[in-house]
């Protein structure tokens, strides 16, 4: 857990008067959170630099003071980012970490950072940062897997596959259309993201413990210094608020799925069985016993990682749900979860993109197996509809019967000879036999959004001008 230290002072000397004595050993280990919330300390710094700047500007404190105090904490940030600065678990949190150094380092100065603020509207503000940075990276990272995806799709925009439901061969599609609707789920991510992002620019720091300040502070000129769009509203709500990390957890989880299901379908493709596409030696592992195998670990892992992440939306949604307003310690117990899942989101958004990149697409067992499992029959009684004027419900059943003699005789529909087919139903003429190929097949299928070529590149263009 946390580090152990030499420094020796604990937070309730921090707090001094009512404290006679320092913790319990146990009281220690489960309140301090340094061990994981150092990962805030950039966030932590930037926050206490604006509003000491703010409580300058706005005469509650000295601008001495605040030079002093701006240069303590940059010499922290210093300390922190070259590895030269030693964490205390007596002192908790990353916050009383920053603090106590400062005092050491300026003196009586120090003590005038923490005017008309509370740990409470500190660590909504520096977790919110954290998050938002976070977000933002998610952005990126969806946009380069967006990409890779493009890509892909371009370069096989005529490639025919099996489309499957139930995972049973239903019509043939091409992998480019395939792979365009892998665009439309992480665009979606994506979109989510981006209204996060809007959610939660709103700066907490003013709202003190709970009820604002009667210093004469000014909210707007740190929310603007910390690139925010502006204050938050409510003193109580803001610093009992956590939606913005859950959110973030709802959108990793809901990415996390679709990461899941495309890692699910990487390990079905890449089976033998299936050999649709060959996975880079860079993304999978042997095996120690037996020689032939090429395992897709980084997809097993990302289809797990999904695991995690759900979890860590759950945890947090437990955690937050029977909390009376405003603050509980109990939100302490926010952190962990969501630098997990950014971590484990992260990794997984990283290893798919290098894989979709990376895989050889097989094309000719692809169309192999599109023209297998009767998936043009759907033709055949379209053109019976079109041609013959059949209604859709007659056309299906005399096109099942034409499904059921092609399996009897072990060939596929259109093996069948003429003489076979007109006796199924006499209307039909050797013009058929034009539908039944798998080519054909895709390139009919021309309404907006399907998989006809022509429209996989109307989707492609579309993508391409947002990403
Ligand atoms: N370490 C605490 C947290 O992460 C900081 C806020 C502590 N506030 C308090 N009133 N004890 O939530």
């Amino acid at each position: 857990m946390a580090d152990d230290t030499t420094d020796t002072k604990s937070s309730n000397q921090m707090w001094g008067g009512r404290f006679a004595s320092g913790p319990d050993a146990i009281m220690e280990e489960i309140n301090a959170s340094i061990g994981f919330d150092k990962k805030l300390f950039a966030q932590d710094i930037r926050g206490s630099i604006a509003h000491a700047t703010m409580l300058a500007h706005q005469g509650i404190i000295s601008t001495d003071d605040k030079d002093k105090i701006v240069h303590g904490l940059n010499t922290i940030l210093s300390e922190i980012e070259s590895g030269n600065f030693e964490f205390s678990r007596q002192l908790e949190d990353i916050h009383m970490n920053i603090e106590a150094r400062l005092a050491t380092l300026i003196g009586p100065a120090a003590g005038r950072l923490h005017t008309a603020r509370s740990r409470n509207d500190q660590v909504a503000l520096d977790f919110r940062l954290w998050v938002k940075e976070e977000l933002q990276k998610t952005e990126q990272m969806l946009t380069g897997l967006i990409a890779a995806f493009l890509d892909r799709a371009e370069e096989h925009a005529e490639s025919v596959m099996p489309g499957f439901t139930h995972l049973q061969t239903a019509q043939p599609v091409t992998f480019g259309h395939h792979c365009m609707a892998y665009v439309e789920m992480f665009g979606r991510d994506r979109a989510r993201v981006r209204h996060a992002i809007e959610h939660l620019d709103e700066s907490p720091i003013g709202a003190a413990a709970l009820a604002g300040t009667g210093y004469p502070i000014d909210r707007h000129m740190t929310a603007k210094a910390l690139g925010f769009r502006e204050p938050t509203r409510n003193s109580i709500d803001t610093v009992s608020d956590r939606d913005f990390a859950i959110e973030f957890l709802s959108i990793a989880a809901i990415a996390g799925m679709h990461l899941s299901r495309l890692a699910e379908e990487i390990v079905i493709w890449s089976t033998p069985q299936f050999g649709f596409v060959r996975l880079s030696d860079a993304f999978s592992t042997g095996s120690s016993i037996m020689p032939q195998k090429k395992n897709p670990d980084a997809a097993e892992l990302v289809r797990a990682k999904t695991g995690r992440i759900n979890g860590s939306l759950v945890a947090l949604l437990t955690i937050m749900k029977g909390l009376p307003l405003a603050y509980s310690k109990d939100m302490q117990e926010d952190k962990e979860q969501v630098f997990d899942a950014a971590e484990s989101l992260e990794l997984a958004i990283a290893a798919m993109t290098g894989m979709v990149r990376d895989m050889t697409v097989n094309t000719a067992r692809m169309k192999a197996a599109a023209g297998s499992g009767y998936s043009t029959a759907t033709d055949l009684a379209d053109w019976l509809v079109r041609e013959a004027g059949l209604p859709f419900r007659n056309a299906h059943h005399v096109t099942g019967r034409a499904v059921a003699l092609a399996e009897s005789k072990g060939c596929d529909l259109s093996e069948l000879p003429l003489s076979d087919l007109q006796a199924i139903h006499s209307d039909i003429t050797d013009k058929v036999y034009d539908v039944l190929t798998v080519e054909a097949s895709v390139a009919s299928r021309k309404s907006f959004g399907g998989t006809a070529p022509s429209e996989v590149r109307r989707q492609i263009a579309f993508w391409r001008a947002r990403n």
